[in-house]
């Protein structure tokens, strides 16, 4: 299902015609809907994950929904971001279809666990996706930059918990902490070549893959429905898709082109009442945290069964 149509899109058809931009963890959730915005305004997006089927799917989805007059198209590949090699090998096959003009670091893994309750294995879950995974497909993308000269974006998703910590979801907190600095520090180490680097910190926008871990139980709960707000929200409501993909084509376009090193929340201003992460969940007991993890595991089993790498 797509979510757009121009009216939901604050810039002008055609905005981004020419540009290529790679979305990790694009065919599901916030990188679909960032991945829909760019084809409709005409981009050329390549979409990265680890389920094939799925990846594919979701292209084919976007450019029919959106491929037009503008010259917009979506491509799909099965990609495992952990593994560094692999993604050579898929950027080479990227750029042998024209160089990139930005990246998205969206795809993740999260859960919420006691910290204590964590092996070295569940940290490397998360840690390797989003900590060391994105900074290869960085890395990859941006020698090929300086070498070929070219100007490019690069914006990070995060969470606003990169400011002030994130209780329960400690290696994704660490890991998103860890892009917010490198965001800033190649916005200076790159800046002078012509690289922007900035990030996104969002505040609840409800997706399958992120309410199952993060909110187990929720989902079934609402029949598949969005849930409800938070009430730490001064704004009272979760948010839309359209204002996060509005955020991410400025950054990506050169109509943003002096803004660098800048990681910005969009949280409906979440984060300056009460943290808005997950500070509630330290009243839980044995048999809270068991019915969670039970949850998450069957969402995990389940999104396992249909990865292709
Ligand atoms: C404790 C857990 C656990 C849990 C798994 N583990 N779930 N430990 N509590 N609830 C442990 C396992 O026991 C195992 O360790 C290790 O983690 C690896 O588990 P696997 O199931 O084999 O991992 P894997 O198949 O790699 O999948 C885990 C995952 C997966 C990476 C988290 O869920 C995934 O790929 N998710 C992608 C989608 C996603 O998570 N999206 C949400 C992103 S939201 P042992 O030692 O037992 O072997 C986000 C921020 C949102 O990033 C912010 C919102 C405000």
């Amino acid at each position: 299902m797509t979510e757009f149509t121009q009216d939901d899109i604050m810039f002008k058809p055609g905005l981004m015609k020419g540009q290529r931009i790679l979305i990790t963890g694009g065919g599901t959730g916030l990188g679909k809907v960032m991945a829909e915005a760019c084809v409709l305004l005409g981009a050329d997006v390549v979409i990265w994950g680890r389920r094939g089927e799925v990846v594919k799917a979701a292209a084919q989805e976007l450019t029919d929904a959106h491929g037009g007059l503008a010259g917009g198209r979506c491509t799909g590949m099965a990609v495992d971001i952990r593994v560094p090699e692999a993604i050579h090998d898929a950027m080479d096959e990227v750029w042998a279809g024209g160089p990139l003009t930005g990246l998205v670091n969206n795809a993740a893994g999260n859960f919420i666990s006691r910290t204590e309750d964590l092996s070295p294995r569940a940290f490397d879950a998360i840690a390797n996706i989003v900590f060391r995974g994105s900074f290869f497909v960085t890395l990859d993308a941006g020698k090929r930059w300086l070498a070929e000269g070219r100007h490019a974006s690069v914006i990070s998703i995060l969470t606003t918990w990169v400011w002030h910590g994130g209780p329960f979801t400690v290696p994704s907190a660490m890991s998103k902490a860890g892009l917010n600095v490198m965001t800033q520090s190649l916005a200076v180490e790159w800046g002078n070549r012509g690289i922007r680097f900035n990030a996104i910190a969002p505040g609840p926008f409800p997706t399958e893959g992120a309410w199952a871990r993060l909110n187990p139980g929720s989902t079934e709960a609402t029949g598949g429905a969005r849930p409800k707000a938070d009430p730490g929200i001064p704004l009272g409501r979760n948010g839309e898709m359209r204002e996060l993909a509005n955020l991410a084509v400025y950054l990506l376009d050169p109509g943003s082109a002096y803004v660098n090193g800048q990681t910005i929340a969009i949280d409906g201003g979440g984060h300056l009442q009460g943290g808005g992460g997950f500070t509630r969940l330290a009243a839980w007991g044995d048999k809270e945290w068991e019915a969670a993890r039970n949850s998450i595991r069957a969402s995990n089993e389940k999104d396992r069964a249909q990865r292709t790498v």
